[in-house]
């Protein structure tokens, strides 16, 4: 801790963002504390990816990223990009995996990034301070002065890196937002986003029974569609389908899951009708569905026949049915399961090269508390690698810095 707590850049929020940023910030020998309200660094780093930590994409484009300006992260995911983090798990002797889709999952889990990372805090002589309560952030001739529960701090240059709301439980607030409003910067209130949906209850009363079944789907809404695996709750649906499509999804809207997304269900139908003309239509579904989910659908829309006894009309609805089942979630699981938070510092409050608002010297936002929301899929990461480092880049050193 520096004596006189005078630093060149004070960050709140120790997390993929934050840290990043220190860490570019202290290569280039500024004098940086990075403050967190929880007792450990990187929470969320910690249980990401089911503990392995899905810290990148392979695939990683402006495109997988929703925002207001969706020109805005172009800048930083080309300064610092998905091959720069992948270096520096060589540099210390990480190795990673593709699972799918380009996703990238570290062979030795969450904890060695966290470990990897804490190594280039200390050997940036970065200043930790955890469990630290912001309890006033003042800004008076150029500096911005950090008051916790007893101490404070002074710095010309304040980073807010902390995050959104969702999984409050690791730490996640609205900090951000307070601090935007406190200065007068654009802002959208945070929703949760890559979070599960629930059901209706009379609708629930269907899809309970599949409780736990996992099935390939494409769902489409509001003009996206992703196909991956749905996976039924007992509260309503999840798994990587929906959680994409949840960021794109708003109270009332209907979505069009296609059941069957490789196969034209239209002319099978009509060629089992023709090859097997006694086979029943509920053997016929179970053959192309999971068994759980082809008796749901029997129950709801089907009678069971012979598929000689199936009209042109009848095959016409089948596949309807198969390929447009319209489901219209209650709501979602909100912030406590959501896995990022949209909305944020609008980024044409920033710059997109430093990400200092534009409207207030040495003031700056960084990862989720940004509105630039990224797929599932280590783009959420990316964009806090990217984010932190190339504000780290930019941060200046503090002319009357006293050691
Ligand atoms: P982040 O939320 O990581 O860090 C913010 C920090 O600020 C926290 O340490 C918090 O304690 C601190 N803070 C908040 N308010 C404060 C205050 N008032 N005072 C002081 N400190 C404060 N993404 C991905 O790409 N791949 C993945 O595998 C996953 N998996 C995943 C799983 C789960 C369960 C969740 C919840 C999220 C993911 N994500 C993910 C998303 C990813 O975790 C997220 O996008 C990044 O952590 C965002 O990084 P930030 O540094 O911006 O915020």
């Amino acid at each position: 801790m520096k004596k006189n707590n005078q630093y060149d850049v004070i960050i709140i929020g120790a997390g993929a963002a934050g840290i990043m940023s220190a860490i570019r910030a202290g290569e280039r020998g500024l004098s940086v504390l990075l403050i967190d309200h929880t007792d450990k660094i990187g929470q969320k780093i910690l249980i990401s990816g089911g503990g392995r930590c899905n810290f990148t994409n392979l695939g990683i484009t402006p495109t997988a990223y929703l925002s207001p300006n969706p020109h805005f992260c172009k800048s930083a995911l080309s300064r610092y990009t998905q091959w720069q983090f992948i270096e520096l798990l060589n540099k210390h002797g990480l190795t990673y995996h593709e699972k799918t889709l380009g996703q990238l999952f570290c062979d030795q889990k969450s904890k060695a990034i966290i470990d990897m990372l804490m190594t280039e805090i200390y050997q940036n002589q970065i200043d930790i301070a955890t469990g630290k309560t912001i309890e006033e952030v003042h800004y008076c001739q150029n500096q911005y002065k950090i008051t916790t529960q007893n101490q404070h701090f002074n710095a010309p240059q304040l980073v807010i890196a902390c995050g959104g709301p969702s999984f409050p439980k690791v730490g996640g607030s609205d900090f951000a937002l307070r601090i935007a409003k406190k200065f007068g910067i654009q802002n959208t209130p945070f929703s949760p986003a890559l979070v599960p949906l629930t059901l209706p209850e009379f609708f629930l009363k269907t899809t309970k029974p599949l409780a736990g079944l996992s099935h390939f789907v494409r769902i489409t809404c509001n003009g996206i569609s992703f196909a991956e695996n749905i996976l039924f709750t007992h509260r309503g649906i999840s798994g990587p389908t929906v959680l994409q499509i949840s960021s794109y999804w708003k109270k009332g809207d209907t979505l069009t899951i296609d059941l069957s997304p490789n196969i034209a269900q239209h002319r099978s139908l009509k060629e089992a009708k023709k090859a097997f003309p006694k086979q029943l239509l509920s053997k016929y579904l179970s053959n192309h569905l999971p068994n759980k989910l082809a008796i749901t659908l029997m129950n709801c829309f089907f009678e069971d026949r012979p598929l000689q006894n199936l009209s042109d009309k009848a095959i016409n609805n089948l596949s309807k049915n198969i390929h447009h089942w319209q489901i219209t979630p209650s709501g979602s699981e909100r912030m406590k399961k959501a896995e990022v938070s949209i909305g944020g510092i609008h980024p044409n409050a920033l710059s997109s090269k430093t990400f200092e608002c534009l409207k207030q010297n040495g003031l700056y936002f960084i990862g989720e508390a940004v509105n630039v929301t990224g797929w599932l899929g280590g783009y959420n990461f990316q964009w806090a690698w990217s984010s932190g480092w190339c504000c780290g880049d930019s941060l200046k050193y503090h002319p009357l810095r006293q050691q």
